[in-house]
């Protein structure tokens, strides 16, 4: 969502100071309904936003870890950059791989974490609920899986960004995207692996100035490797996304946090 590229930062250094500080409540939010997670041992699965393995990494504390797992070896790497630059109280360790083929053994983790992963997981073949029994089977028995991701349940610019992108998927690698759909799915995929699943549905959260930094970024590459007629066809729609941001904003969509426990056995 916020990471295509641009020239240069299209935001002043008190935008630039605001969109973060509203990004982080973004990360609080769903950090924080995980409780207390003092001593464990985490994965955050499908991400390496520095953002919210800082967050894992504070709540964790000394006694705990932070494993981060991302199938995007250009995110791991400039993540472990910053890393460098960063001192942490939760030791961080940053794999670049696949939710589907997890490399770790069973019993590595207390808990599993996720924040935007399912609308961005590639389908194709295999299933959501695959990749989410591959998460569980890391956790200790006893231990949780908890998910974090938009949902359709009202309206938002974003949402149409985000079929763009699925449709620009699917055109240029033939892969199918699970996608941003009603929380009732997303439930119902826990129900099926985990037990005593609860859920919420969180209100949409504003990012300040966001709508500048997406208007920035460059057409997509594989965009303009696309053939012709679909090419232009999404092109069109892009324009089009594009006015609808100068006139309403990047409105976002609200976010469901959804968690159970991995059964014994
Ligand atoms: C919307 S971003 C998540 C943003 C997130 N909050 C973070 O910390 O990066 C989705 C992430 O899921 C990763 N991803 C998608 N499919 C994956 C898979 N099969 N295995 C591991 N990571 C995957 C992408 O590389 C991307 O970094």
């Amino acid at each position: 969502m916020t990471e295509g590229l641009y020239r240069q930062d299209p935001l002043t250094p008190e935008e630039r100071e605001e969109f973060e500080d509203d990004l982080i409540s973004f990360s609080d939010q769903g950090l924080d309904l995980l409780g207390e997670i003092r001593g464990l041992d985490v994965l955050y699965a499908g991400g390496s936003s520095l953002l919210w393995i800082e967050g894992l990494s504070q709540r964790a504390g000394e006694g705990g870890t932070v494993t981060a797992l991302d199938l995007d070896q250009t995110r791991v790497d400039a993540t472990a950059e910053n890393l460098e630059r960063t001192d942490l109280p939760a030791p961080v360790q940053l794999v670049s791989g696949n939710v589907f083929d997890p490399p770790f053994g069973p019993d590595a983790f207390d808990l599993v974490y996720s924040a935007g992963l399912f609308h961005e997981l590639d389908v194709t073949g295999r299933s959501a609920e695959e990749a989410l029994r591959m998460l569980a089977s890391v956790v200790r028995p006893g231990g949780r899986v908890a998910t974090e991701d938009f949902v359709n349940s009202v309206p938002a610019v974003q949402l149409e960004d985000e079929r763009l992108d699925a449709e620009l998927a699917l055109a240029s690698s033939g892969g199918e995207l699970f996608g941003v759909g009603a929380p009732g799915r997303l439930v119902g995929l826990h129900e099926r692996v985990l037990s005593g699943v609860g859920w919420r549905v969180c209100a949409p959260r504003a990012i300040r100035h966001l709508e500048k930094v997406v208007l920035a970024e460059e057409e997509p590459a594989t965009l303009a490797a696309l053939p012709s007629g679909i090419g232009e066809r999404l092109r069109e729609r892009r324009g089009a996304l594009r006015e609808r941001i100068r006139s309403e904003g990047y409105t976002r969509p609200a976010t469901l946090y959804v968690e159970g426990r991995v059964r014994a056995g």
